[in-house]
């Protein structure tokens, strides 16, 4: 049984196999992939600063609410919509009355968290799409705006931990990186045909990666010998360029704990030029405004210090030109105690326009 399609109602009537006393795989941890399930398991988790696997822990919750203001019987579009669980505060608060209209290009967990929203009173549209196509969508809706446009970008925790995906340095698996399968080009593509320079742009562009040189040059030389395919291999190679070992890393994480894994900036880099991930914000921040009702407002979360510039930018330039009539004068980041709770919300930013 795949672990990752589990939900509360096909729980497994028995104990699932595996070594020791507890789950270490991904698909293994049946009772992470139903949390809903096992309330005593969540708390045990996120007292760890842990989040679920097949879950995720909505970051800057109420900061978003506050800056966005959900009202009973207002529209809004959740462009990033993944778990639901900024989503499913939104649907409680613009009611029966109200509509969600969501997006997400990674079909098996729309799915998911379809079921999941579903129980709600607030009606609710799906999309399986970009939100770099909210306009057609509003169209395809019959409305003609929207109170509440929000974005949390990146990718869903379910996404990052689930090694099928490709998207950890932390699990072997294929070097996929892709949020929607329907993409031609996965990670194992771009590394086995990008010229050296491409790799060494992305690597600095989309990560500010120090060693974007040495390492863009060390994977057209090894693929001349092997194809990339799984992430094991880049991550051994990335070791190798910064000479380093995993007995290294793991003896400076005992002076400092918060050290970056060597190849965290190498998979950022390669997951958001797989995803085109600044072209699809490039393109909502074009749009958005004429989205947007009268006295609506637009929300968005980013984790990179290139797409903050961007939604910085575009909302600062947007009340130059009279698209907005206010926003966020400063960026708004998680308090300690939520960074402590939920350690992958650390680099989120939020900032906030209103028309
Ligand atoms: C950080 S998660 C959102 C989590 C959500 N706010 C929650 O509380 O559960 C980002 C989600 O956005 C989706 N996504 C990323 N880029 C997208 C895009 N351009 N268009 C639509 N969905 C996108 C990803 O597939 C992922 O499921």
């Amino acid at each position: 049984m795949d672990m990752s399609e589990s939900s509360g109602e096909d729980k497994p009537r028995r104990r699932q196999r595996y070594s020791g006393r507890h789950p270490k795989h991904f698909k293994e941890k049946y009772k992470e992939h139903a949390i809903d399930a096992h309330p005593e398991l969540l708390a045990h988790l996120r007292a760890k600063g842990k989040t679920p696997a097949g879950a995720h822990i909505p970051i800057l919750m109420e900061e978003v609410l506050a800056a966005l203001k959900p009202a009973a019987g207002e529209i809004a579009a959740d462009c990033t919509i993944g778990y639901g669980g900024h989503a499913a505060q939104f649907m409680r608060r613009i009611g029966p009355g109200g509509k969600l209209v969501g997006f997400d290009v990674d079909g098996a967990e729309l799915e998911r968290t379809r079921k999941r929203l579903e129980v709600l009173e607030t009606p609710m549209s799906l999309h399986r799409s970009n939100f770099a196509g909210i306009a057609g969508v509003m169209n395809k809706e019959g409305l003609n705006g929207f109170d509440i446009i929000f974005a949390d970008l990146g990718v869903s925790s379910m996404q990052i931990d689930n090694p099928g995906r490709g998207m950890s340095y932390k699990h072997d698996g294929p070097l996929d990186m892709r949020m929607d399968d329907r993409r031609k080009r996965t990670a194992a593509d771009l590394l086995n045909t990008l010229s050296e320079r491409e790799l060494a742009e992305a690597l600095w562009e989309l990560a500010d990666e120090p060693d974007h040189l040495a390492i863009a040059h060390a994977i057209v030389g090894r693929r001349v010998v092997e194809t990339f395919a799984n992430t094991a291999q880049l991550v051994a190679l990335i070791f190798d360029v910064k000479g380093l070992t995993e007995k290294d890393l793991k003896q400076q994480r005992r002076s400092n704990p918060g050290l970056p894994h060597p190849a965290a900036r190498t998979f950022q880099a390669l997951r958001m030029l797989v995803n085109d991930e600044l072209g699809s914000l490039k393109e909502l921040l074009r749009v958005a405004p004429y989205c947007l009702r009268p006295g609506g407002r637009i929300g968005i979360i980013s984790f990179h210090s290139g797409e903050d510039r961007l939604v910085k930018h575009a909302f600062a330039n947007g009340l130059c030109e009279g698209l907005y009539r206010a926003a966020a004068d400063e960026v708004i980041v998680p308090q300690r105690s939520e960074i402590m709770s939920n350690p992958r919300s650390a680099s989120a930013k939020f900032r906030w326009a209103r028309k």
